[in-house]
């Protein structure tokens, strides 16, 4: 007998879903990636780069010419300097990131904050490092921190709160108040930040991302994490980074060598030149998402869904319960994908201890303009 160390773990509903959509011939709106490619230039650049001979180990930390990259971006949009030498690490994902970022902070009985619904890669992490997560939930509606509880959650025992912003799966933004919030109520204790900021680039309606890089005062004690994947419409490149302070990303840096050691060495390059020689992208991409987030939503407008425009991500969430209140999500999801044809992913799979009146699914709209129509289509004819 096997004495698992992630007993409740399965296959993911990312998976499943993604792979019921495939059986059903389901257009996918379900796993979080695009259905168009990433930019010419930046897949001419690692055809170029690999037959370059850019094909064995990167630096641990990340090739330096990435990190500079990386440092100029976080200057030129966040007003920060960050140290590209010690302060930035590129990893295989933010995923990684993400996990590192756990098992270099977390001893065997430390708590860690995570709010509800939540991405499902920190609850294992949390658990192999033999951390306890907390589960706090956002509010039921608008998806905001409730302060007040956060601060009765907190004991001796918490050593890491976990923010996300824009936030999978609801779109919903941390704003600047709420980082000050949070800095008020954690100062003077011995715990760490970890903001996944992965969506960064995907906010809407003129709004400003709140980066707890640009502030100070958290920065001090966070791992900021994001993703070459969303950003440059390349999630199977699996590529991210994490910026941390010099003594954090020290210790960060002592458990990601020994997990993957470096990230892949012509995509990097790659990257490094696009951002190079595009700095525009990542201040083109919040028009370039939002416009397939209007389409999508002018789309539904006519359809039984209910739904307040996503802040920020590429995620729509949609509430059905004028439709099929009958059915909990998880069925819902099923449903719409045999019956209807288009595959969405039910929110209660980020709770640890789901709404059960909840009536949510989530939609992603990463996709062409054409999938997005047919998919309207079908949503509207229920
Ligand atoms: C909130 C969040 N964090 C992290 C990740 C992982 O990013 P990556 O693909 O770079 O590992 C995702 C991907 O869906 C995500 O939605």
């Amino acid at each position: 007998m096997i004495r698992s160390k992630l007993p409740n773990v399965g296959t993911t509903i990312f998976t499943r879903m993604s792979q019921l959509a495939a059986q059903t011939g389901a257009l996918n709106l379900s796993q979080g990636f695009p259905d168009f490619d990433a930019p010419p230039a930046l897949l001419e650049a690692v055809s170029r780069h690999v037959s370059a001979g850019h094909n064995q180990y990167a630096p641990m930390t990340g090739l330096p010419v990435l990190r500079e990259q990386v440092a100029a971006k976080i200057a030129r949009l966040y007003g920060v300097q960050v140290d590209a030498e010690q302060e930035i690490t590129i990893t295989p994902g933010a995923t990684e990131a993400i996990f590192c970022a756990i098992q270099a902070v977390i001893q065997p009985g430390d708590e860690v904050i995570v709010f509800d619904p939540c991405y499902d890669s920190y609850a294992p992490a949390v658990a192999l490092a033999g951390g306890r997560c907390v589960h706090l939930q956002l509010s039921d509606g608008d998806f905001r921190i409730d302060w007040q509880a956060f601060s009765d959650a907190l004991t001796p025992r918490t050593r890491l709160v976990v923010l996300n912003s824009p936030h999978n799966p609801s779109g919903a933004l941390i704003t600047r108040e709420d980082l000050d919030q949070l800095a008020a109520l954690i100062a003077g204790r011995d715990l760490y930040l970890l903001s996944d900021e992965v969506y960064e680039h995907l906010v809407y309606d003129g709004v400003q991302h709140a980066s707890v890089l640009a502030h100070e005062a958290l920065y001090a004690r966070a791992f900021v994490v994001s993703s070459f994947g969303k950003t440059y419409h390349v999630t199977g490149w699996k590529t991210g980074y994490v910026i941390a302070p010099p003594a954090l990303s020290a210790e960060l840096r002592k458990v990601h060598q020994y997990v993957n050691f470096c990230g892949v060495t012509p995509l990097q390059w790659a990257l490094a030149d696009f951002m190079a020689e595009h700095p525009a992208h990542v201040e083109e991409l919040p028009g370039f998402y939002q416009a397939k987030r209007d389409l999508f939503c002018d789309l539904l407008h006519t359809s039984r869904f209910r739904f307040t425009r996503a802040a920020g991500t590429y995620f729509q969430l949609v509430d059905y319960s004028a439709i099929r209140p009958d059915l909990d999500d998880v069925q819902m999801a099923l449903w719409l994908t045999r019956e209807h044809g288009v595959a969405s992913i039910p929110v209660s799979v980020f709770y640890q201890q789901p709404i059960p009146a909840q009536r949510l699914v989530r939609l992603c709209f990463a996709k062409r303009e054409e999938t997005l129509r047919q998919a309207a289509e079908k949503l509207c004819a229920i």
